[in-house]
């Protein structure tokens, strides 16, 4: 799909749905004054008989002679996420009437170069499908082939070129991601997750290593080995490094949770736990995710991607409760339960982030259905040692779009986690399971300032949400794009 920024007036836009977002209280006045004189006459009249408020998300459609028009409610404060939303509504309504070329008519306010991003991404979320193994193609390749902006602003204004680049960077990468998750559990391996990093990395500046399993015995890569013993998939340490042209303004480490298939090993879960549970390497796809944008993005902070990927399976060769692992920092953790798998792993990707000293390191996961207990499916935990850290991507997930809430980590529930026969053990009491996975996940980060995102709620939707569609979500992905630019 095409996205053009063009200097028009509503009137001179030509489009088989030409969409003006409007104010409450003013639906006819605004971007709607662009208008010629019929369509706008047109629009009065519907308005007056339906009575349409342009409150944030409401629409009106009014068939025009020149073409479709829609107004919609947007809020005169609207934020980024509001005009994300107002994206994804066009566009759902866009595919379901089957336009081909849409326009969406910002005026000749200033302000309107700043609604291009959000736009362009929820309009380009909303229409992600994954249709990979459906038999039958969905009607002629549905979704429109051009979306244009129109305004006086979004032309000329060079940030909003900008924008509108970055924008579909990070749709590529959200939908990279997504593909990712949603791809099949047989399919998507730890080692074809290894194959999808040098893909990624081909072309690119970036640079990409894959630890196999002499390396990751070599390494003491134990978590990763112990999770992977039941499967007779290998498992594999993913390492993407990006670099400025320049000199790096800081670096920064990523680390995702790549279990390709969760089915909880010995300590199994029940069939139905497991029918979404290709879901467990969504950090990791964040990762490669956001790695692929910063490639387009550029920004002027070194960052490196870990991803610690495995599959979780049972067999006579599986590792059993009981079992102690001796990490690579030298802690040794008591293995309880085979399904709190993801920790064991990331325990060895932030031990190795750690030991290059950057100056914070991040990791997503899908640790705990505590966490989704806790904020449900749309909002993700977050957790760490360092509050400053902790509310910059808070910020950048409010303004992305990906809602982030901070929990504590309780001292206290340290106990929870202690072994009888290692330092520590890998689950704890009942309750608060979230915060003592992060307990966990917490001997493995040295000194390093560090944030932990449980993203189980939300990596996986059912659709609903204005550009949100079913499966992967790919969050994540552009909170870490928007702070890691924020750095420089
Ligand atoms: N991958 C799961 C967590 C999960 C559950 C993510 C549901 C998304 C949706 C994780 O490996 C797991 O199984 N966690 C256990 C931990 C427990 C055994 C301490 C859990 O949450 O039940
Ligand atoms: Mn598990
Ligand atoms: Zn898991």
């Amino acid at each position: 799909m095409n996205v053009k920024l063009a200097r028009k007036k509503a009137a001179d836009v030509r489009a088989d749905l030409v969409v003006l977002p409007v104010l409450e209280g003013k639906e006819t006045a605004g971007v709607a004054k662009e208008l010629g004189a019929d369509d706008r006459r047109l629009i009065e009249a519907r308005v007056r008989r339906t009575d349409f408020k342009g409150r944030a998300d409401k629409t009106l459609s009014v068939q025009a002679p020149t073409g479709d028009l829609l107004l919609i409610g947007v809020a005169e404060d609207a934020t980024a996420e509001g005009w994300r939303r107002l994206g994804g509504r066009v566009r759902k309504l866009a595919d379901g009437t089957r336009a081909k070329t849409v326009a969406v008519c910002l005026g000749s306010r200033k302000s309107a170069a700043g609604h291009v991003l959000p736009l362009v991404e929820g309009f380009r979320l909303a229409g992600y499908s994954f249709a990979k193994y459906k038999s039958k193609r969905d009607d002629d390749a549905r979704g429109p082939r051009t979306l244009t902006i129109a305004g006086n602003a979004v032309a000329t204004d060079r940030a909003a070129k900008a924008a509108l680049g970055e924008a579909l960077a990070v749709c590529d990468a959200t939908c990279l991601a997504r593909d990712l998750v949603n791809e099949t559990p047989s399919v998507k391996t730890p080692r074809f997750l290894a194959t999808q990093a040098r893909r990624i990395v081909r072309g690119t500046s970036l640079t990409c290593e894959v630890w196999t399993e002499a390396r990751l015995e070599k390494e003491r890569m134990r978590g990763i080995l112990a999770v992977s013993k039941g499967s007779v998939e290998p498992g594999r340490l993913i390492k993407i490094t990006y670099k400025p042209r320049g000199k790096a303004k800081g670096k920064v480490a990523v680390v995702g949770k790549g279990i390709t298939f969760d089915s909880g090993g010995l300590s199994l879960k029940p069939g139905k736990a497991m029918e979404t549970m290709k879901l467990d390497m969504s950090g990791a796809a964040a990762v490669l995710g956001l790695m692929k944008a910063l490639a387009v993005v550029k920004p002027a902070v070194e960052v490196t991607g870990y991803i610690a990927a495995a599959e979780n399976m049972p067999s006579g060769t599986a590792q059993k409760p009981g079992d102690v692992i001796e990490f690579r920092n030298g802690t040794t953790a008591e293995v309880l339960n085979t399904d709190a798998e993801g920790r064991l792993v990331l325990a060895d990707a932030l031990c190795l982030a750690a030991e290059s000293k950057p100056d914070c390191m991040i990791d997503l996961a899908t640790l705990t259905g505590a966490c989704m207990v806790a904020l449900g499916t749309r909002v993700a935990g977050i957790m760490g040692n360092d509050d400053e850290l902790a509310d910059r991507l808070i910020e950048h997930g409010r303004s992305a779009g990906e809602s982030l809430w901070r929990l504590p980590l309780v001292e206290d529930y340290a106990a929870d986690i202690r072994s009888k026969v290692a330092d520590i053990k890998n689950i704890g009491a009942p309750y608060g399971g979230t915060i003592t996975a992060a307990l966990f996940l917490r001997h493995f980060v040295g000194e390093v300032k560090w944030a932990h995102l449980d993203i189980a709620g939300p990596a996986f939707t059912d659709g609903a949400g204005a550009y949100q569609t079913a499966g992967g979500s790919g969050f994540g992905v552009r909170t870490l794009v928007s702070y890691i630019k924020s750095l420089g």
